[in-house]
């Protein structure tokens, strides 16, 4: 049975972010019984072996959907082989003001602002502690900064953030290309880039030697940048032995959605209309990587055809965030077997 066939019109019925907070919580409630598993059972075919680790699948849940690290292995047991929790900055923070989250149903698309609403990482961990129980696939951890810390101070949160979820983590995402947090877009141009990355390199080096653990390293990146800034930030990141880039954001750009109500809401737009777009960005990071760095391939997946391009255009893995919202647990399923 199709359970999301008959759970997604009532949720659409209600306004987004609510059916959202319902949704984690339900699932947070299967997993404390032990049910979640009902749901869809996980379809792994060969372990995927990247950055060191081995995958069950190719498929991941994205970040931004649990963000507070509550329901790790209740995604886990839908079938994805990895779960990105987070955005988590040091400090909680309550994010902008709601309305913040919004459904473009015609394009199969969101518009959010949520910016990084999150328990801060302390509590975040708790919590990743006690969900992760019996969850047999990856947790990447994601960082970011607060709102309140200027961009000069940026490196001391992400430092924060990197050294508390050090051995917590399968591996960390360091996330400079959300567009809802004023001025963090600009981490990602050259010159801030390397203040920021080497640095985080250096202390893994460290990490390394005091746990006898190595924990890969992952950028994600938006994909609004020119091919100029991507062309400079892979010879970065292959410089600096970084061990993946997520690939990518959710975009600012509203071309084709232009016609829509809902296209003047400010936020980064997900889904169908980022696909084209991220494949684009995949496709270019790829030629300049050179295959040194893995990509993960992130934005619009809807089918296994849309995650196969993804794939063909250079990635290795894919997540999911926006896909799961319209097409329900079964497009996990789907897209395991690849
Ligand atoms: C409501 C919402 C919140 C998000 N929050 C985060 C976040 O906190 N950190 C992050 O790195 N990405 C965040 N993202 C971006 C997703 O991880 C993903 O990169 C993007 O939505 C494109 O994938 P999709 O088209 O499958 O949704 C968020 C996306 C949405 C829709």
């Amino acid at each position: 049975m199709n359970f999301y066939k008959i759970a997604r019109p009532i949720l659409f019925r209600l306004d987004a972010e609510r059916a959202h907070d319902l949704t984690l919580r339900g699932l947070r409630i299967a997993q404390r019984l032990g049910i979640t598993s009902f749901l869809s059972p996980g379809h792994s075919k060969e372990p995927v072996k990247l950055m060191g680790l081995n995958f069950p699948n190719r498929v991941g849940l994205a970040a931004g959907l649990d963000k507070s690290g509550n329901c790790v292995a209740g995604f886990g047991s839908m079938g994805f082989g990895f779960v990105e929790v987070g955005t988590i900055t040091p400090v909680a923070q309550e994010g902008n003001p709601r309305p913040r989250l919004f459904r473009v149903r015609e394009h199969e698309a969101i518009i959010n602002r949520m910016g990084f609403n999150n328990p801060g990482i302390e509590t975040a961990l708790d919590n990743i502690q006690k969900s992760r129980k019996g969850f047999e696939g990856i947790l990447g951890i994601n960082i970011g900064k607060n709102k309140k810390t200027p961009n000069e101070n940026a490196l001391d949160d992400y430092l924060h953030c990197f050294r508390k979820s050090y051995t917590h983590a399968d591996y960390i995402a360091v996330n400079v290309s959300s567009p809802n947090t004023s001025g963090l877009r600009e981490l990602q141009t050259p010159k801030f880039a390397r203040e920021l990355l080497s640095p985080i390199m250096d202390e893994r080096e460290k990490l390394k030697e005091e746990t006898g653990k190595s924990v890969p390293v992952a950028v994600k990146i938006d994909p609004d940048m020119g091919t100029d800034q991507i062309k400079e930030l892979s010879e970065l990141f292959i410089e600096l032995e970084l061990d993946a880039i997520i690939a990518t954001n959710t975009t600012v750009s509203r071309d084709s959605i232009n016609d829509h109500r809902l296209s003047t809401e400010t936020g980064g737009l997900s889904g169908s209309p980022l696909n084209e777009k991220s494949n684009e960005v995949i496709a270019k990071l790829h030629t300049e990587l050179k295959d040194k760095v893995p990509i993960i391939g992130v934005g619009g997946i809807n089918s296994k055809e849309d995650a196969q391009e993804k794939l063909s255009a250079g990635a290795s893995l894919v997540q999911i965030y926006t896909g799961l919202i319209y097409q329900g647990p079964s497009l996990i399923k789907e897209l395991a077997e690849l």
